[in-house]
């Protein structure tokens, strides 16, 4: 028996997006108020869910608390409350967008899970605007 389970998470991060390639006229027609070169901040909801087989003697899919502690350690601590372009490395050179986060995050927590179990990871920006990524 395959079940989903699911665990929520929070964080508030600043970003700027924008290419560095383009003039300031592109970067302001596709990113529009995105791109305001002071930052901005996103209270960001995550959920991450992994997938599989309960286990027959735990009668677990996976253990909440190693799951709670594993979005602490990997995501809450590498991106709550900080500048995403500027402090976070892997948006030295990749656009911090909600897609590009959701597939950081799911590299972060993936070789930790184990690889029998999906990984899904949905990320709110917004409470209307959300992405969804499973690897
Ligand atoms: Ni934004």
């Amino acid at each position: 028996m395959k079940v989903k389970v699911s665990r929520k998470a929070h964080f508030n991060a600043a970003h700027r997006l924008y290419r560095k390639d383009w003039s300031d006229d592109k970067n302001n027609a596709v990113f529009g108020k995105c791109n305001n070169p002071n930052f901005h901040g996103h209270n960001y909801e995550l959920i991450v869910s992994v997938f599989g087989e309960i286990d027959s003697e735990t009668g677990f899919v996976v253990d909440m608390k190693v799951l709670k502690d594993l979005i602490k350690e990997k995501v809450e601590d590498a991106l709550d409350h900080k500048n995403l372009n500027v402090e976070v490395p892997e948006f030295k050179e990749l656009n911090p967008t909600a897609e590009n986060i959701s597939v950081v995050i799911w590299n972060k927590l993936r070789t930790h899970i184990d690889a029998n179990h999906e990984l899904e990871v949905k990320l709110y920006e917004t409470p209307r605007n959300f992405v969804t990524y499973w690897g």
